[in-house]
């Protein structure tokens, strides 16, 4: 069989980060060597190391390394160390980003039952399970708009173009054809132009999608019905700031924001991976990060960008099995688990690969 060999940018970021990677990509190995493809890792400073190596949060000939390579993995930038520079770390993962039209950003917010402990939800709520795809827009909104601050008043614009909320939408159209048809807008349409226009953009769009079952929320409503019920969501479209906020919070219903991973697309096959979560300086360096956030990424990374769907499903069934047989990190820990650190528990998810591919040889 001929390897397939694709070149992956790794930016392995601050805090927890270089530790998470480094166990994701101990896993991306293991299958490849089961699937027959070979990644090649290309590391690129961004964040709040190029701020201390380089003096900016994302140089030029580290950007390019990234608009060559195949796809991108990332795990975190910034932390408080950087709180004052004038550029902050996260400036270059906006940057990254926009160069990269990384336009649609998929969160799968998704119980592992055996997780269900974790969860601050109640059983009953729980029990009718939770599998939601957030499609965020990533590229534009508040986050790229005009800022201004003086000294006693500041501003941020909210812009959108139509093109842009047209082929998010889109995008989330496709994914929830290929899940239960249903998709639904959180907005603010009550109170912003910008809402308005997205539910304007939103029902032409979906009318090319008859079978789809589509509905809006006013993203306040959105945020408790969340809580109340999340088994009533199947995939949810946003804008940049709105799914921000809104996948932390979901996060938490599955147990810990570490569990949460995504993929970054646009129209070409590339992608950005990474985990939701941020770089946790204050566990940094302990090796107790959770690194399933990062692994499902890899694994998002094979499904999305390299057409290996068998690969990323047996990483997903890894740690699912991983999670079964009672394995936990610190932050999902609850009675009678068997807690390990990152590398521990990551060591036997790569067990599990293997014990998963005997099986069905
Ligand atoms: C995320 C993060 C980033 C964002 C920050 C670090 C800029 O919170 O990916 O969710 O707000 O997009
Ligand atoms: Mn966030």
């Amino acid at each position: 069989m001929t390897s397939k060999r694709f070149d992956i940018a790794v930016i392995e970021g601050d805090g927890i980060g270089p530790e998470i990677t480094s166990c994701a990509k101990k896993v991306l190995d293991k299958t490849g060597d089961l699937f027959s493809y070979s990644l090649n890792y290309i590391p690129v400073c961004m964040g709040g190391k190029a701020i201390d190596d380089h003096g900016e949060p994302f140089p030029a000939e580290e950007r390019e390394k990234c608009l060559k390579a195949d796809s991108v993995l990332l795990s975190a930038v910034g932390g408080p160390k950087w709180d004052n520079c004038p550029e902050r770390p996260e400036k270059g993962l906006l940057t990254l980003r926009k160069i990269m039209e990384c336009f649609a950003n998929l969160r799968l917010i998704r119980l592992f039952p055996e997780l269900s402990d974790a969860s601050p939800l109640k059983r009953s709520i729980l029990d009718k399970g939770i599998d939601i795809m957030v499609v965020r827009e990533l590229t534009g909104g508040i986050y790229f708009g005009e800022h201004s601050i003086s000294e006693r008043s500041a501003y941020d614009i909210e812009l959108y173009n139509d093109y842009e909320i047209e082929r998010v939408v889109r995008r989330a159209c496709e994914i929830a054809m290929k899940r239960k048809k249903k998709l639904c807008l959180a907005d603010k349409a009550n109170v912003l132009s910008s809402s308005k226009l997205w539910r304007r953009i939103f029902t032409e769009t979906v009318n090319d999608y008859p079978q789809i079952e589509c509905t809006y929320m006013y993203i306040d409503n959105l945020s408790m019905q969340l809580i109340r019920d999340p088994s009533q969501f199947d995939v949810i479209v946003t804008s940049n700031m709105f799914g921000d906020i809104i996948t932390d919070e979901a996060s938490m219903l599955t147990g810990s924001l570490g569990m949460i991973p995504s993929a970054s697309l646009g129209n070409s096959s590339k992608g950005i991976y990474e985990p939701i979560h941020g770089s946790a300086p204050d566990i940094a360096g302990r090796g107790i990060a959770n690194p399933c956030a990062m692994i499902l990424s890899g694994a998002m990374m094979l499904r999305y960008s390299f057409d290996l769907p068998k690969a990323a499903d047996m990483i997903e069934k890894a740690v699912e099995n991983v999670l079964k047989k009672g394995y936990r990190t610190r932050d999902i820990a609850t009675e009678g688990c068997i807690l390990t650190g990152s590398e521990e528990f990551t060591d036997i998810i790569i067990k599990e690969i293997e014990d998963i591919s005997k099986c069905n040889e």
